[in-house]
């Protein structure tokens, strides 16, 4: 009997690459990097829209009446317009800070107060009183379409105890 003829398997083909096809995808790279470079600078961006939180509409805040939000914020509306984005975390043990809209304390009225220690906070975060190493630390914010949007991921620290706008603590009793 003969044997089945057997076709040799035909050798694996080995990839070649043109001597052009190498440097052309580096250079494809390149152009590609430089055009997306080119976008981060002619549209820079003040964050990705991911990075900003909706906390409240610009028409719940009232001047100088803190709103307490989501994530231990307080937005705090001043007569100049500007909106604060103030941790309730206190910097001294890290207590939350309640806001005290009756408490009186150097001619006004309306303070946030640590009830530990007593630690004294005016509306911009500034500690008048108490064993505060700096002010409320604060949030970015944005109002976008009437939402007052905070940054979690931008936190400055609060203004220096030298902040205060010349008026010296008194002794509270
Ligand atoms: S933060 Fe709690 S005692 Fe100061």
């Amino acid at each position: 009997m003969g044997s089945t003829p057997v076709a040799n398997p035909s050798p694996p083909r080995r990839w070649r690459f043109s001597r052009r096809v190498v440097p052309l995808a580096f250079l494809a790279l390149a152009v590609i990097a430089l055009v997306a470079i080119g976008v981060a600078v002619v549209w820079p961006s003040d964050g990705a829209d991911s990075e900003w939180t909706a906390v409240a509409r610009v028409d719940e805040l009232a001047v100088n009446d803190p709103l307490a939000v989501e994530g231990d914020v307080y937005l705090v509306l001043l007569e100049s317009g500007e909106i604060l984005a103030l941790s309730q975390i206190d910097p001294h043990l890290g207590c939350k800070v309640p806001f005290a809209p009756d408490f009186e304390y150097m001619g006004d009225t309306g303070w946030f107060r640590n009830p530990c220690h007593g630690e004294t906070y005016d509306l911009t975060g500034v500690c008048y009183f108490g064993p505060c190493p700096r002010g409320l630390d604060r949030y970015e914010v944005r109002v976008r379409d009437g939402d007052v949007e905070v940054s979690f991921a931008r936190l400055t620290e609060g203004p220096d105890n030298s902040a205060r706008d010349g008026r010296e603590p008194v002794t509270l009793d």
